[in-house]
């Protein structure tokens, strides 16, 4: 009979509260993980210099003059991916504010960090739909609105119970 070596995979720990930048790895990817309105972009403001953050609208914007235009997309993440990886290169601390609600988004970033030689950290903002949609609705600029909020949710969701084995070197969950 054959036997099918299996990869052994180390769960990463997840530390759960808020943290100090100076509790992070050095030199790190860090991808913020949370539906719209889960307070990414307010969370990034609030903890990383202006240019350490890399936000998908931002991009969205600077390429159509429009940051929810989503038929953007393509091009926005092009241009953030090359971002990642020029600072990543140079061992700058680099925030990645987008969803990064499924996995497979997810995996395209952490490979970024894997072939610069750098660690990766998510943070996820666990915040309930209800509050999200609430915060959403308040919004003075872009609103997404409740249904694209929930099938964010749904997609997290699908993949959130084994974001430890997706080799993360850290994990800190915030709600
Ligand atoms: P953000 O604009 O930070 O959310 O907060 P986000 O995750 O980046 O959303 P997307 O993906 O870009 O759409 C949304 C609203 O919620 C408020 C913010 O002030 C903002 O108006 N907020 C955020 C709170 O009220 N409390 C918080 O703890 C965080
Ligand atoms: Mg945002």
């Amino acid at each position: 009979m054959w036997r099918v070596a299996s990869r052994s995979v180390t769960p990463t720990p997840i530390s759960r509260g808020p943290f100090a930048v100076s509790d992070l790895p050095a030199h790190a990817l860090v991808l913020l993980v949370g539906t719209s309105g889960s307070g990414k972009s307010t969370l990034a403001r609030q903890v990383f210099a202006e240019t350490q953050v890399l936000s998908s609208d931002r991009l969205r914007g600077w390429i159509s003059d429009d940051e929810s235009d989503q038929s953007v997309s393509s091009q926005a993440f092009e241009v953030l991916g090359l971002l990642v990886r020029h600072r990543l290169a140079i061992g700058r601390t680099t925030v990645v504010d987008a969803t990064n609600v499924s996995r497979s988004s997810r995996a395209e970033f952490l490979g970024v960090a894997r072939a610069a030689g750098r660690p990766a950290v998510a943070v996820v903002l666990d915040v309930s739909v209800e509050e999200c949609v609430a915060r959403d609705a308040a919004r003075a600029d872009r609103r997404v609105g409740r249904a694209i909020i929930e099938s964010q949710r749904r997609t997290l969701d699908a993949s959130i119970s084994d974001i430890a084995l997706e080799g993360f070197d850290e994990i800190r969950v915030m709600n």
